[in-house]
């Protein structure tokens, strides 16, 4: 499984009924784990925001942030198809604007950007400056405010919409489609409609692929989550070898000859 992934690929992926193993990696262990462990997508989320950096949502994340982590990832980051979130305030205002937050971020090496929401002329003129654009649509956290809250969409009429937004973004140009927090049948529903992948989260099995949050699946965040699957609880077992390496130093146990010169 050493075949580099790439945005063409992904919707050979779909045909191939092969489902997309998404997760995100904000920086040099993270990446690194992700490439060991062979997933397909790893994107550079901008939910650094709120398991990185300490903010209640997304919405305070910068360009600059996004620069750094995408530089980071992109270090180690070989096989996995690399995909970096383009953050709020950099590409709703204009298609001039989204151009060039992508390019900053193709520029630190990512090899597709992701954007929230229904922004088909973006999309277009991204992929026309040469970058692959993964879309977002459902619970998409830059509208968190506008949502009031954290809350599944797409149900009732608005999952007509959701999907006309699918096939826009589709005829746009993306690559891929993130689903997030939307009912399980519309996400089938859309899959089906759709020749480019989903990519679910919260959007259940029917979609092409999965993507997952770092500091969630790997038990890092203390709240647990309906969508999400806790596959450890690293949280618990670093603050556990702190506490053994703490209890070393105090009775003088750490360092030995050993660690010593
Ligand atoms: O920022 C992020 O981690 C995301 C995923 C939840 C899809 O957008």
């Amino acid at each position: 499984m050493s075949d580099k992934v790439t945005a063409p690929r992904l919707a050979a992926f779909k045909a191939e009924g092969r489902p997309i193993v998404c997760v995100t990696a904000y920086d040099v262990p993270s990446a690194r784990a992700a490439e060991e462990a062979e997933v397909d997508l790893v994107l550079v989320g901008d939910s650094l925001g709120n398991v990185l950096l300490g903010h209640r949502n997304t919405l305070p994340v910068s360009l600059e942030d996004m620069v750094v982590h995408t530089r980071a990832v992109a270090s180690v980051c070989r096989r996995p198809l690399l995909v970096a979130d383009l953050p709020f305030g950099s590409y709703q205002a204009s298609v001039e604007d989204a151009v060039r937050s992508a390019v900053a971020l193709a520029k630190a090496g990512t090899e597709a950007a992701k954007l929230e929401g229904d922004y088909p002329e973006a999309v277009s003129a991204i992929v026309r400056a040469g970058v692959p654009v993964i879309a977002h649509l459902g619970m998409t956290p830059q509208s968190v405010n506008l949502f009031g809250g954290f809350r599944v969409q797409g149900k009732g009429e608005q999952g007509a919409r959701l999907l006309e937004a699918a096939l826009r973004l589709q005829d746009a140009g993306a690559s891929a489609i993130v689903l997030e927090l939307v009912p399980a049948e519309l996400a089938g529903e859309v899959t089906n409609r759709l020749d480019i992948p989903t990519i679910g989260i919260g959007a259940g099995p029917l979609c092409d692929g999965q993507i997952q949050v770092w500091h969630d699946v790997l038990g890092f965040t203390p709240e647990t989550f309906r969508h999400v699957k806790r596959y450890a609880e690293l949280g618990g077992a670093a603050a556990e070898a702190l506490r053994t390496y703490a209890a070393e130093v105090r009775a003088r146990q750490f360092p030995t000859k050993e660690n010593s010169f």
